[in-house]
């Protein structure tokens, strides 16, 4: 809850998660690693995020959350909804301020039901635009013509267990040494990959801590 906290404590127009909200079965092999129970922790996992004071929320699903199957999907996304969340599924939106709009799109997972282009299709090109993707392997879609101003990136964990010249050979993305962690310059624009705050099988983590990002855009 103290991750809660101090997002409520922040300032800001809009709150974002890219994704791996809860962690799914997976497949057999990281099974016989994970604890396994019958809690609910899809239920709990909403009952933290419903302690969010924001108005303007916004999340893209990850690989996590699109594993278990169709159903538990579509039950993340309508507790999502439920609690004023808008779950961008290759779609946008625009924010408004006055006479004035950016553009926020969002992906669904790259291994799953993930469509770059239906998700950027309703943003004019001349907006100013964030685009929500939990891998990074989002950018080999992107060319400089889209001029994506900030893609917003998770997945890697900034590796979890972070040992130099070693784990970034694990990272399951395209460009492990690129999009390992943090701020990226693009031709395009810039990518940012957060670390997330959770773990994958072992809860901890080494020279790869836990984040919240704060953005300011100018
Ligand atoms: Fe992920």
């Amino acid at each position: 809850m103290s991750v809660i906290e101090e997002v409520n404590k922040l300032k800001k127009d809009l709150l974002v998660i890219t994704g791996d909200i809860m962690t799914g079965a997976v497949n057999d092999f990281w099974k016989r690693w994970m604890p396994t129970t019958k809690r609910d922790y899809l239920a709990m996992v909403i009952d933290v995020l419903s302690n969010l004071k924001d108005s303007n929320k916004m999340v893209a699903l990850g690989n996590h959350d699109q594993w278990d199957g169709v159903e538990t999907e579509q039950r993340l996304v309508s507790e999502l909804e439920k609690i004023g969340f808008f779950v961008l599924r290759n779609s946008s939106m625009p924010i408004s301020r006055g006479k004035e709009s950016i553009y926020i799109a969002g992906t669904d997972d790259i291994w799953f039901t993930y469509d770059f282009t239906k998700a950027m299709h309703e943003v004019p090109n001349n907006a100013f635009k964030i685009l929500l993707s939990h891998s990074p392997d989002v950018t080999t879609d992107i060319n400089k013509d889209m001029k994506i101003d900030l893609t917003l990136c998770g997945h890697t964990h900034g590796g979890q267990v972070n040992i130099p010249y070693l784990s970034h050979h694990f990272l399951p993305i395209n460009n492990p040494s690129k999009y390992l962690a943090g701020l990226i310059k693009e031709p395009y624009g810039y990518t940012y990959v957060n670390r997330g705050i959770g773990t994958l099988v072992f809860p901890f983590r080494f020279r790869a801590p836990p984040e919240i990002t704060y953005f300011r855009l100018n």
